[in-house]
Protein backbone atom coordinates (compact mmCIF):
# COMPACT_ATOMS: atom_id res chain seq x y z
CA UNK A 1 0.00 0.00 0.00
CA UNK A 2 1.67 3.86 -1.32
CA UNK A 3 0.56 6.11 1.63
CA UNK A 4 0.02 9.28 -0.75
CA UNK A 5 0.22 12.56 0.95
CA UNK A 6 0.37 15.10 -1.76
CA UNK A 7 -3.31 15.78 -3.37
CA UNK A 8 -1.51 16.55 -7.09
CA UNK A 9 1.17 13.06 -7.03
CA UNK A 10 -2.01 11.04 -6.25
CA UNK A 11 -3.84 12.64 -9.29
CA UNK A 12 -1.09 11.66 -11.13
CA UNK A 13 -0.66 8.38 -10.13
CA UNK A 14 -4.20 7.71 -11.00
CA UNK A 15 -4.53 9.44 -14.28
CA UNK A 16 -1.75 6.78 -14.85
CA UNK A 17 -3.50 3.84 -13.47
CA UNK A 18 -7.03 4.66 -15.80
CA UNK A 19 -4.68 4.96 -18.92
CA UNK A 20 -3.78 1.76 -18.54
CA UNK A 21 -7.56 0.56 -17.93
CA UNK A 22 -7.49 0.27 -14.29
CA UNK A 23 -11.06 0.65 -12.54
CA UNK A 24 -10.88 2.94 -9.37
CA UNK A 25 -13.08 2.70 -5.90
CA UNK A 26 -12.87 5.17 -3.84
CA UNK A 27 -13.44 5.18 0.25
CA UNK A 28 -13.41 8.19 1.99
CA UNK A 29 -12.86 8.10 5.66
CA UNK A 30 -11.87 10.07 8.86
CA UNK A 31 -9.86 7.29 9.97
CA UNK A 32 -10.66 5.10 13.63
CA UNK A 33 -11.44 2.59 11.39
CA UNK A 34 -13.37 -0.15 12.19
CA UNK A 35 -15.64 -3.22 10.37
CA UNK A 36 -17.78 -1.18 8.63
CA UNK A 37 -15.16 0.73 6.95
CA UNK A 38 -13.04 -2.49 5.88
CA UNK A 39 -16.55 -3.40 4.83
CA UNK A 40 -16.85 -0.65 2.14
CA UNK A 41 -13.11 -1.87 1.29
CA UNK A 42 -13.67 -5.10 0.90
CA UNK A 43 -16.92 -4.19 -1.68
CA UNK A 44 -14.34 -1.77 -3.85
CA UNK A 45 -11.91 -4.45 -4.10
CA UNK A 46 -14.45 -6.48 -5.36
CA UNK A 47 -15.73 -4.46 -7.96
CA UNK A 48 -12.34 -2.42 -8.82
CA UNK A 49 -9.14 -2.73 -9.97
CA UNK A 50 -7.63 -0.27 -7.60
CA UNK A 51 -8.59 0.82 -4.28
CA UNK A 52 -7.85 4.27 -3.08
CA UNK A 53 -9.04 5.03 1.10
CA UNK A 54 -9.03 8.05 2.32
CA UNK A 55 -7.98 9.75 6.21
CA UNK A 56 -8.71 12.85 6.46
CA UNK A 57 -10.27 14.27 9.68
CA UNK A 58 -12.16 17.07 7.79
CA UNK A 59 -12.40 20.29 10.10
CA UNK A 60 -14.93 21.98 8.08
CA UNK A 61 -17.79 19.59 8.99
CA UNK A 62 -17.28 20.32 12.89
CA UNK A 63 -18.94 22.81 14.14
CA UNK A 64 -17.87 25.06 17.18
CA UNK A 65 -17.83 22.97 20.28
CA UNK A 66 -17.62 19.43 18.43
CA UNK A 67 -15.17 16.69 19.02
CA UNK A 68 -12.50 17.91 15.91
CA UNK A 69 -9.85 17.69 18.87
CA UNK A 70 -10.65 14.61 20.35
CA UNK A 71 -11.61 13.08 17.50
CA UNK A 72 -9.54 9.79 17.35
CA UNK A 73 -6.49 9.99 15.76
CA UNK A 74 -4.65 6.42 15.46
CA UNK A 75 -3.05 6.52 12.24
CA UNK A 76 -0.56 3.57 12.35
CA UNK A 77 -3.43 1.05 13.48
CA UNK A 78 -5.43 2.16 10.63
CA UNK A 79 -2.88 1.94 8.32
CA UNK A 80 -2.30 -1.82 9.27
CA UNK A 81 -5.92 -2.61 8.73
CA UNK A 82 -6.02 -0.92 5.13
CA UNK A 83 -2.34 -2.91 4.65
CA UNK A 84 -4.10 -5.93 5.33
CA UNK A 85 -7.01 -5.63 3.16
CA UNK A 86 -4.87 -4.76 -0.21
CA UNK A 87 -5.72 -1.26 -0.83
CA UNK A 88 -3.48 0.00 -3.27
CA UNK A 89 -3.19 3.68 -2.46
CA UNK A 90 -3.82 5.77 1.06
CA UNK A 91 -4.55 9.38 0.89
CA UNK A 92 -3.73 10.84 4.06
CA UNK A 93 -3.43 14.74 3.38
CA UNK A 94 -2.59 17.74 5.57
CA UNK A 95 -5.62 20.54 5.97
CA UNK A 96 -3.41 23.08 4.53
CA UNK A 97 -3.31 20.15 1.67
CA UNK A 98 -6.77 20.03 0.96
CA UNK A 99 -7.53 23.49 2.02
CA UNK A 100 -4.69 25.99 0.65
CA UNK A 101 -4.79 29.53 1.73
CA UNK A 102 -7.02 31.54 -0.86
CA UNK A 103 -9.73 28.58 -0.88
CA UNK A 104 -13.01 30.10 -0.18
CA UNK A 105 -14.77 27.39 2.21
CA UNK A 106 -17.23 26.19 2.48
CA UNK A 107 -18.11 25.15 -1.26
CA UNK A 108 -21.29 26.63 -2.91
CA UNK A 109 -22.46 25.13 -5.44
CA UNK A 110 -25.13 26.98 -7.89
CA UNK A 111 -28.67 25.50 -8.07
CA UNK A 112 -27.68 22.84 -6.44
CA UNK A 113 -30.54 20.24 -4.66
CA UNK A 114 -28.39 18.82 -1.73
CA UNK A 115 -29.44 21.17 0.73
CA UNK A 116 -32.76 20.58 0.87
CA UNK A 117 -32.21 17.15 1.97
CA UNK A 118 -29.41 18.51 4.53
CA UNK A 119 -31.95 21.18 6.39
CA UNK A 120 -33.37 18.68 8.53
CA UNK A 121 -32.66 15.36 10.72
CA UNK A 122 -28.74 16.05 11.66
CA UNK A 123 -28.74 19.22 9.30
CA UNK A 124 -30.77 21.18 12.09
CA UNK A 125 -28.40 20.10 15.07
CA UNK A 126 -25.16 20.76 13.22
CA UNK A 127 -25.12 23.97 11.28
CA UNK A 128 -22.71 23.76 8.56
CA UNK A 129 -22.11 19.56 8.73
CA UNK A 130 -23.62 18.84 5.42
CA UNK A 131 -22.06 21.89 3.58
CA UNK A 132 -18.62 20.70 4.92
CA UNK A 133 -18.95 17.25 4.01
CA UNK A 134 -19.94 17.96 0.63
CA UNK A 135 -16.88 20.84 0.00
CA UNK A 136 -14.23 17.89 1.03
CA UNK A 137 -15.99 15.07 -0.64
CA UNK A 138 -16.19 17.43 -3.95
CA UNK A 139 -12.67 17.97 -3.72
CA UNK A 140 -11.71 14.17 -3.16
CA UNK A 141 -13.55 13.40 -6.11
CA UNK A 142 -11.68 15.83 -7.94
CA UNK A 143 -8.33 14.58 -6.86
CA UNK A 144 -9.01 10.75 -6.93
CA UNK A 145 -11.94 10.96 -10.08
CA UNK A 146 -13.46 7.31 -9.44
CA UNK A 147 -15.59 4.93 -10.77
CA UNK A 148 -17.27 4.06 -7.77
CA UNK A 149 -17.62 6.38 -4.76
CA UNK A 150 -18.57 3.93 -1.27
CA UNK A 151 -20.25 5.11 1.34
CA UNK A 152 -21.51 3.08 4.85
CA UNK A 153 -25.78 3.21 5.33
CA UNK A 154 -25.69 4.27 8.78
CA UNK A 155 -24.83 7.72 7.58
CA UNK A 156 -27.73 7.67 5.67
CA UNK A 157 -28.72 11.27 5.34
CA UNK A 158 -24.75 11.86 4.00
CA UNK A 159 -25.00 9.37 2.22
CA UNK A 160 -28.65 11.23 0.87
CA UNK A 161 -26.66 14.77 0.34
CA UNK A 162 -23.76 12.91 -1.62
CA UNK A 163 -25.77 11.26 -3.80
CA UNK A 164 -27.68 14.50 -4.77
CA UNK A 165 -24.57 16.55 -4.64
CA UNK A 166 -23.05 14.01 -7.32
CA UNK A 167 -26.03 14.38 -9.40
CA UNK A 168 -26.01 18.23 -8.80
CA UNK A 169 -22.35 18.23 -9.78
CA UNK A 170 -23.12 15.71 -12.74
CA UNK A 171 -20.47 13.90 -11.55
CA UNK A 172 -19.14 10.65 -13.24
CA UNK A 173 -19.20 8.51 -10.49
CA UNK A 174 -21.33 5.77 -9.58
CA UNK A 175 -22.50 5.81 -5.51
CA UNK A 176 -22.48 2.27 -3.89
CA UNK A 177 -24.19 2.78 -0.06
CA UNK A 178 -23.31 -0.44 1.74
CA UNK A 179 -25.22 -1.71 4.79
CA UNK A 180 -24.68 -0.49 8.19
CA UNK A 181 -22.31 -2.64 9.78
CA UNK A 182 -23.26 -3.84 13.62
CA UNK A 183 -21.56 -5.32 16.70
CA UNK A 184 -23.28 -8.35 18.04
CA UNK A 185 -25.37 -6.30 20.00
CA UNK A 186 -26.49 -4.54 17.03
CA UNK A 187 -24.76 -1.21 18.41
CA UNK A 188 -24.07 0.27 14.81
CA UNK A 189 -20.19 0.39 14.51
CA UNK A 190 -18.94 3.88 14.57
CA UNK A 191 -15.11 5.68 15.41
CA UNK A 192 -17.34 7.89 18.15
CA UNK A 193 -18.39 4.06 19.82
CA UNK A 194 -14.60 4.37 21.73
CA UNK A 195 -15.87 7.44 23.72
CA UNK A 196 -18.50 5.17 25.53
CA UNK A 197 -17.37 3.92 28.87
CA UNK A 198 -18.71 0.03 29.35
CA UNK A 199 -22.13 1.24 31.00
CA UNK A 200 -22.80 4.02 28.12
CA UNK A 201 -21.80 0.46 25.57
CA UNK A 202 -24.38 -1.37 27.01
CA UNK A 203 -27.15 1.50 27.08
CA UNK A 204 -26.16 2.12 23.43
CA UNK A 205 -27.23 -0.84 22.71
CA UNK A 206 -30.54 -0.24 22.92
CA UNK A 207 -31.11 2.25 20.25
CA UNK A 208 -30.59 -0.05 17.59
CA UNK A 209 -33.54 -2.33 19.60
CA UNK A 210 -35.87 0.62 19.67
CA UNK A 211 -35.49 1.17 16.01
CA UNK A 212 -35.81 -2.13 14.85
CA UNK A 213 -39.05 -2.64 16.88
CA UNK A 214 -40.88 0.68 15.53
CA UNK A 215 -39.28 -0.72 11.81
CA UNK A 216 -41.28 -3.77 12.49
CA UNK A 217 -44.19 -2.26 13.85
CA UNK A 218 -44.28 0.28 11.15
CA UNK A 219 -44.97 -3.21 8.59
CA UNK A 220 -47.36 -5.04 11.25
CA UNK A 221 -49.04 -2.91 13.26
CA UNK A 222 -52.06 -0.95 12.02
CA UNK A 223 -51.60 1.84 14.09
CA UNK A 224 -50.85 5.57 13.25
CA UNK A 225 -47.26 6.28 12.34
CA UNK A 226 -47.41 9.17 15.13
CA UNK A 227 -48.53 6.97 18.15
CA UNK A 228 -45.63 4.38 16.99
CA UNK A 229 -43.16 6.91 16.72
CA UNK A 230 -44.58 8.39 20.08
CA UNK A 231 -44.00 5.01 21.88
CA UNK A 232 -40.42 4.40 20.56
CA UNK A 233 -39.47 8.02 21.28
CA UNK A 234 -40.59 7.39 25.33
CA UNK A 235 -38.58 3.85 25.01
CA UNK A 236 -35.43 5.53 23.81
CA UNK A 237 -35.94 8.22 26.33
CA UNK A 238 -35.85 5.47 28.63
CA UNK A 239 -32.13 4.11 27.85
CA UNK A 240 -29.98 7.30 26.71
CA UNK A 241 -29.91 10.82 28.03
CA UNK A 242 -31.22 13.11 25.07
CA UNK A 243 -32.90 12.07 21.74
CA UNK A 244 -31.92 15.14 19.26
CA UNK A 245 -34.75 13.55 17.02
CA UNK A 246 -36.18 10.37 16.27
CA UNK A 247 -38.18 10.51 13.16
CA UNK A 248 -40.00 8.68 10.44
CA UNK A 249 -39.26 9.77 6.79
CA UNK A 250 -39.42 8.84 3.09
CA UNK A 251 -36.06 7.39 2.42
CA UNK A 252 -35.58 9.33 -0.63
CA UNK A 253 -36.62 12.62 0.09
CA UNK A 254 -36.37 12.06 3.93
CA UNK A 255 -39.30 14.27 4.29
CA UNK A 256 -41.03 13.28 7.72
CA UNK A 257 -44.26 10.53 6.92
CA UNK A 258 -47.59 11.13 8.79
CA UNK A 259 -48.89 8.14 6.80
CA UNK A 260 -47.04 5.29 5.82
CA UNK A 261 -45.27 4.93 2.32
CA UNK A 262 -43.09 2.35 0.28
CA UNK A 263 -39.62 3.46 1.30
CA UNK A 264 -39.07 4.87 4.96
CA UNK A 265 -36.61 5.71 6.76
CA UNK A 266 -36.22 5.55 10.87
CA UNK A 267 -33.69 7.83 11.70
CA UNK A 268 -31.95 9.30 14.95
CA UNK A 269 -29.51 11.17 16.73
CA UNK A 270 -29.37 11.02 20.69
CA UNK A 271 -26.62 11.80 23.35
CA UNK A 272 -25.55 8.84 25.37
CA UNK A 273 -23.00 10.13 27.89
CA UNK A 274 -21.74 13.11 26.16
CA UNK A 275 -21.29 10.90 22.82
CA UNK A 276 -23.89 11.37 20.25
CA UNK A 277 -24.62 8.82 18.35
CA UNK A 278 -26.81 7.85 14.86
CA UNK A 279 -28.72 5.33 13.23
CA UNK A 280 -31.00 4.32 11.26
CA UNK A 281 -33.37 1.32 9.69
CA UNK A 282 -34.73 1.48 6.39
CA UNK A 283 -38.05 -0.43 5.58
CA UNK A 284 -39.23 -1.13 2.06
CA UNK A 285 -42.97 -2.28 1.88
CA UNK A 286 -42.68 -5.04 -0.55
O1 LIG B 1 -18.36 9.72 6.99
C1 LIG B 1 -17.23 10.24 7.14
O2 LIG B 1 -16.30 9.64 7.70
C2 LIG B 1 -16.99 11.64 6.63
O3 LIG B 1 -18.10 12.44 6.79
C3 LIG B 1 -16.46 11.70 5.18
C4 LIG B 1 -17.48 11.16 4.18
C5 LIG B 1 -15.18 10.91 5.08
C6 LIG B 1 -16.17 13.15 4.79
O4 LIG B 1 -15.24 13.73 5.64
Amino acid sequence: MKIIKDPVQLKQILVGERKLGRTVGFVPTMGALHEGHLSLVRASKCENDITVVSIFVNPTQFAPGEDLKKYPRVFKRDCGMLGKCGVDYLFYPSVRAMYPEGFSKPLRIRNAKWPRLARSLCGKFRPGHFRGVVTVVAKLLDIVFPDKLYLGSKDYQQAAVLQQMVKDLRLNVKVRLMPTVREKSGLAMSSRNRYLSIVDRKRSEKISRVLLELGRELEKNKEPVSKLKSRALSELKKHVDRVQYLEIVNARTLAPVRARCAEMGVLTACFVGKTRLIDNVIIRSR
